[in-house]
């Protein structure tokens, strides 16, 4: 299951709600579930309903989660999120994380000609990888089965990994291994922090959120220089993040994204993007309306076959259909339904 932020957790804490919503896609036979994006701090807070890693009411509603999705046999990461500069007025017209809450990014920017945050200093570099650290240690001490960092679209680590974003002149900013530094540094904290064997994946993608066209690496060698440092730092897995799965990734070459991160990094990884539906999730009606489009599960298993990706997660297609893997492993695929507005509105 693909990480979506839901903002239904009043006061950051997850509820009943929250287990069921889960425990139902559990339930429909998913193996791992990647949770909505989780603030790490008030400082990367995107939302006031947006739940928490933090703080004892909120680690006691994540254990029921956790408790939850475990007895349905399913597995499941925690997506730790700091926004960094970019906030929800920026992207949804209102911050409903509270007025004090200081903003910081890189450069100060979250697109080119939009500024946004204070420019890091070195405490606040070591005070957000800190965040990181104590957050995938409280995962660990919940029950999770491992973390996903939110390493993708325009959030704090992809503020850094961007040069558009990332006007640095100190070891943090200029070639892609700099750009990748403060990465890898949340990798080996968490790492140190919740122990070696706790399993960590990062989310990595291309494209910005005010830019789809955007690259971090324009060939395969500035893919390999990028995510390099992330490899040497320990990471377990990369979840590649793309609008559609199969899209090849550079010119002369039919590969995707994740099928050359697998090939770079040799690590394992996660696949996403359109899976089993008509329209990518950031296309005009892509929040509205997506036809199921089940001929893809063949284009799926060939793909894993031919060793392109090792899992693929699903997204809109799940809050549509919660047993969308027992209907698949059925034969049942066609029978899938279509993804709408409506989804989103409750955590059916
Ligand atoms: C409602 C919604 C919320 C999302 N929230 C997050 C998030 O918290 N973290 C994240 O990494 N991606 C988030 N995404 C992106 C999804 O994880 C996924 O990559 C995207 O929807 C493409 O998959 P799909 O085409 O199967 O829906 C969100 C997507 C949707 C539709």
């Amino acid at each position: 299951m693909a990480p979506m932020t839901r903002e239904m957790s009043p006061g950051g804490v997850p509820n009943a709600d929250n287990v069921a919503y889960y425990a139902r896609r559990a339930s429909g036979g998913i193996g791992l579930i990647l949770t909505e994006g989780t603030r790490v701090c008030d400082e990367g807070s995107y939302a006031n309903d947006v739940p928490r890693i933090y703080g004892d009411d909120a680690l006691e509603g994540w254990k029921s989660i956790v408790d939850a999705v475990h007895a349905e046999g399913a597995a499941i990461f925690s997506q730790l999120w700091h926004v960094g500069g970019l906030t929800r007025a920026l992207l949804d017209g209102e911050d409903t994380s509270g007025d004090k809450v200081r903003r910081i990014s890189p450069s100060s920017l979250v697109a080119p000609g939009c500024p946004a945050g204070e420019t890091m200093n070195q405490k606040d570099i070591d005070g957000a990888i800190n965040a990181f650290a104590k957050a995938a240690k409280a995962a660990r001490v919940v029950g999770f089965d491992g973390i996903e960092i939110h390493g993708a679209h325009s959030y704090l680590p992809d503020q850094f990994f961007w040069h558009m974003t990332n006007l640095r002149t100190d070891e943090y900013g200029g070639s892609l291994s700099n750009r990748a530094r403060f990465a890898a540094e949340v990798i080996k904290e968490c790492k140190r922090a919740a122990g070696d064997d706790f399993p960590v994946s990062i989310r990595i993608s291309q494209w910005k959120l005010f830019d789809f066209d955007a690259r971090v690496a324009q060939t395969p060698q500035e893919l390999e220089e990028w995510l390099g440092p992330l490899v040497d730092a320990g990471v377990d897995m990369f979840h590649v993040s793309t609008r559609r799965f199969w899209a090849p990734a550079f010119e002369g070459s039919d590969l995707s994204m994740a099928a050359w991160t697998r090939k770079v990094s040799g690590r394992p990884v996660i696949a996403v993007g359109s899976v089993t539906l008509g329209n990518d999730f950031k296309s005009q009606f892509g929040r509205i309306k997506a036809e199921a489009a089940p001929e893809q599960i063949e284009l799926i298993a060939a793909s894993i076959d031919r060793g392109d990706f090792d899992l693929i997660a699903i997204g809109r297609a799940i809050l549509a259909n919660a047993d969308w893997v027992r209907r698949v492993r059925d034969g049942q695929a066609h029978r899938l339904e279509t993804f709408t507005k409506e989804h989103l509105e409750s955590l059916v």
